[in-house]
């Protein structure tokens, strides 16, 4: 529940169903889902059993396993940590607007209007105040060790977030422009499948399922010698799908009664406006026509985000703070304030330059380094890795696995297929 907890959050609310309307709706999620199934979740196997063999932390977990080249390893470990604070320091901003898009609906209940407008209009200081807010959370959390809580909260927090989901798209069904979302996400035009398309839908996928940076092989060292990987990996891909998949159920259906509404989401060439805050027009607008409800689901609504968003946001900072901890011999509170206070003062470095670097720094986060890292772990587990110790280790909480089919394709495809596919996209995508 806490890998799903990880895998759960901006990325399914805000980045699928971006990405799903700025490429078509159907063609993407066709796509999206391919890539989940063929190539992110057998990563995700890999990145588990990485971290479940090490039982430490990341660096070191991918020590022991190229254990002829530690420099080597330390070296691929230390760009996983420093992608995994650079993702983090362009999230904690997205989230920081879910912190005033939960609060707004109060403020303005009470009368202050001026600062629930404050809190859900686009401005440096809005973005940087709430931005460092996250940071906080994020930190407070993490000082007091994840192991514990997190679980916690991911498993009250999946049963509200379908239940709310599932309230929220019945409701959207009975507004007008609907019916239109709805073919866009289910009907697929194959003449929208392009390159970027392709990257995009990986990069996604890779981001939803928290792979490349090292989380994953985080929390696999928190997995006991007792659980089945292939099976806890599936259930995880599952969760984070539906999520997903529920979410662009929601939200592409929402873009079209909002734009039924007057809320101008497409330009006159068709093409959405502002998409990074496309789902913060959307949902808000959609929370309106339900009227006194709409406070209390929309509050709601975004509160649940906010902790999606954080048990998330732990899953990376744990990455970079595990290691300080361990190779540096840092206290754990040390660890967090001090590279914590780093990725905060590298949010707000990024809110106060938003035009010139939040997609820059998203892009090359999770649209290039978390797949290309992924490909990476392949090799490791594929190629380093001797194939009777990874057998030893993953037959751990599955004895039977040597009879089954997935260890008759697993095991080689990590090694061929994985690698070759990422690159092939890249190489595809750049010619
Ligand atoms: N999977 C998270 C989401 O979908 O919001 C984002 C994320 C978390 C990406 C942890 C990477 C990571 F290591």
């Amino acid at each position: 529940m806490a890998a799903a907890g990880s895998a759960v959050g901006l990325g399914n609310v805000w980045g699928f169903p971006t990405k799903t309307a700025s490429n078509g709706g159907a063609a993407f999620l066709v796509i999206y889902l391919i890539m989940v199934f063929l190539l992110a979740f057998p990563m995700l196997v890999a990145e588990l059993t990485i971290g479940r063999h090490g039982q430490s932390n990341p660096v070191a977990s991918l020590r022991s396993i190229w254990t002829r080249n530690r420099v080597g390893a330390t070296f691929f470990g230390l760009i996983a940590m420093v992608t995994a604070s650079l993702l983090l320091s362009f999230y904690s901003i997205i989230a920081g607007w879910l912190i005033g898009f939960s609060a707004a609906p109060t403020f303005e209940v009470l009368g202050m209007n001026n600062v629930s407008d404050w809190l859900v209009s686009f401005g440096d200081t809005r973005n940087v105040v709430l931005a460092v807010i996250f940071s906080l959370l994020t930190i407070y959390v993490v000082k007091n060790g994840v192991a514990d809580g997190i679980e916690k909260w991911s498993t009250r927090l999946m049963p509200m977030l379908f239940v709310l989901f599932a309230v929220m798209i019945a409701y959207i069904f009975t507004q007008d422009g609907a019916i239109d979302g709805l073919k866009m996400y289910l009907i697929p035009d194959v003449s929208h499948i392009t390159a970027p398309l392709l990257v995009d839908a990986l990069g996604q996928a890779f981001f939803s399922l928290s792979l490349g940076v090292g989380s994953m092989i985080a929390y696999g060292s928190y997995l006991k010698k007792d659980v089945n990987i292939p099976k806890t990996a599936a259930q995880v891909a599952a969760i984070d799908t539906g999520v997903a998949f529920g979410a662009g159920l929601l939200i592409l259906p929402a873009m079209f009664v909002a734009k039924h509404n007057g809320v101008q989401i497409f330009n006159d060439a068709g093409e959405l406006i502002s998409s990074s805050d496309l789902v913060f027009q959307v949902l808000p607008s959609m929370f309106d026509t339900m009227g006194g409800a709409g406070i209390i689901i929309g509050t709601a609504f975004f509160v649940l985000m906010v902790i999606a968003a954080l048990t998330s946001s732990i899953s990376l900072l744990e990455v970079p703070v595990s290691c300080a901890q361990d190779e540096l011999n840092m206290t754990r509170g040390k660890a967090t304030w001090l590279i914590g206070g780093l990725i905060t003062v590298t949010s707000i470095i990024i809110s106060l330059n938003f035009g010139a670097l939040f997609n820059f720094v998203a892009t090359f986060t999770t649209v290039y380094m978390q797949p290309l890292l992924g490909a990476v772990w392949a090799v490791f587990v594929g190629w380093i890795w001797h194939r009777n110790n990874l057998l030893n280790e993953i037959k751990q909480g599955n004895p039977d696995i040597e009879q089954g089919l997935f260890w008759k394709i697993w095991p080689w495809y990590v090694r061929l297929v994985c690698p070759i596919a990422i690159v092939m996209v890249f190489l595809f995508s750049i010619l």
